[in-house]
């Protein structure tokens, strides 16, 4: 790797290819890592050990890194970047609304909103796939969460004005720049309004009509415990915005795969019509649509990488992390570490269809771990499996000649350009 500078850091390397950079970083270095984003030293650990003592063992040690500090300027208090006890208060009160009998309830929303967007393709034309998956996700938390259809060129547009500021939150006292109105930096101004515009308007509603709908929002807002104006704002906007991209992410990329391997595709075929139309009791009888699911969330994990910051001195191997290093757990290099996965890149749903052998419990964590693990995993799952049974009981994919998968490394990993697939009837 080039030489760092010394203002920058690593920071240009990093931004101009990121999932290279941390796959080179670990190549070079090994396990325990170390580069300069800007201003911050970053450690990268990557043994599944080094993940179980950031996330679970040690946590408290650590608070959320660089990038979802920065996201607080949308975010606010809401359980993604929320520390300390306001997080332990609003996970309690949000955690019934992702009970397990809830999320079957949920699950024949995600069913229709599958079945209604896959059924308007076109037979035999080209699609951008991502969309469609972004479609149905947030049809889907916006009915189950907040109890309302949001509409999605508003919130699409948001997030991409929010993701277009990520490149920002290593720079040094990015914190201060936020008000300037400078290209992203207006952006994400922008996209914060859009946003916060949407979310409060849908509050408001509900907190005068008092109307319980039975979704998530009506828990909070008629809830003996009531969140303020504020805080019912951070929360509705970050399960909308987390509740929604990553399964969309995922749910496009494993269709990805599907196209790409016709014979897993005549598998998952024969698994969905020995189901029949799925519904909310078939997710276990849907196990290669799930290894498919795990292998797209192995190979392309949306979360590629999780940032921590020290708040201690931390000792690891014959290093010690010094208060105010940034850790980084890359998802990306774990999930490819052939001393885990044999032919790392190689898509192969069949090792999720044995038992785990001996490879380490962290050595797949694309919801997190610990305290702070995912909220909506079991969401997340059922509404990807239903989604891919669904499309793929009407649909055979094709990929597009001329239009292979690009990922776009961000907040969250996704297809670049969106993600271009040919349907066609079964
Ligand atoms: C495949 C889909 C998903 C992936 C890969 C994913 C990944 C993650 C990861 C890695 C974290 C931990 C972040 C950290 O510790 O810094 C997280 C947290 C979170 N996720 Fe997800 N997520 C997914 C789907 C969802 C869904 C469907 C919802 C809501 C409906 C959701 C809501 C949240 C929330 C609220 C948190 C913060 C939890 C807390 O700190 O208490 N996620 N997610």
């Amino acid at each position: 790797m080039s030489r760092p500078l010394p203002v920058v850091g690593d920071l240009l390397a990093f931004q101009s290819d990121r999932l290279r950079f941390v796959a080179s970083t670990h190549r070079d270095q090994g396990d325990v890592a170390r580069f300069r984003l800007g201003p911050f030293p970053v450690w990268q650990l990557a043994h599944p050990d080094h993940v179980r003592s950031v996330l679970v063992t040690d946590a408290a040690a650590f608070r959320k890194g660089m990038v979802l500090q920065r996201a607080r300027v949308v975010l606010g208090d809401g359980l993604l970047t929320a520390e300390g006890d306001v997080h332990r208060h609003h996970r309690d009160l949000v955690q019934p609304a992702f009970h397990s009998r809830r999320i079957t309830g949920y699950a024949s929303v995600m069913a229709d909103r599958a079945a209604a967007v896959s059924g308007g393709w076109r037979a035999r034309e080209p699609l951008d796939v991502h969309a469609a998956t972004v479609r149905m996700t947030l049809d889907t938390a916006g009915t189950t969460l907040l109890g309302t259809s949001v509409d999605v060129g508003t919130v699409e547009g948001a997030l991409a004005d929010l993701l277009s500021a990520y490149k920002l939150a290593f720079l040094p006292f990015s914190e201060k720049l936020q008000g300037l109105p400078v290209g992203p930096l207006r952006r994400l101004q922008r996209g914060r309004k859009r946003l916060h515009g949407l979310v409060d308007s849908v509050v408001a509603e509900r907190v005068s009509s008092g109307r319980d709908g039975g979704d998530l929002l009506s828990a909070l807002v008629l809830g003996a415990d009531r969140l303020s104006d504020e805080e019912l704002r951070d929360e509705a906007t970050t399960l909308l915005l987390a509740g929604h991209e990553t399964t969309a992410n995922t749910l496009a990329f494993a269709l990805h795969l599907l196209a790409v391997h016709p014979s897993v595709q005549a598998s998952v075929h024969a698994e969905v019509d020995g189901v029949g139309s799925p519904g909310p009791d078939d997710v276990d009888r849907l196990p290669l649509c799930r290894a498919v699911v795990s292998e797209a969330l192995r190979l392309y994990p949306p979360s590629w990488m999780m940032g921590r910051q020290a708040l201690v001195e931390y000792p690891i191997g014959s290093h010690v992390i010094e208060p105010g290093d940034l850790v980084v757990l890359p998802q990306w290099v774990v999930h490819h570490d052939a001393r885990w996965w044999p032919q790392p890149f190689s898509f192969d749903p069949s090792r999720w269809l044995g038992d785990a052998g001996d490879r380490p419990r962290w050595a797949f964590f694309p919801f997190g771990a610990g305290l702070r693990r995912c909220i909506g995993e079991g969401f997340a799952w059922t509404e990807a499996v239903l989604g891919l049974a669904t499309v793929a009981r009407r649909w055979r994919l094709r990929p597009v000649p001329g239009r292979p998968l690009r990922l776009d490394p961000l907040i969250t990993l996704r297809p670049r350009g969106g993600l271009w697939l040919i349907p066609e009837p079964r």
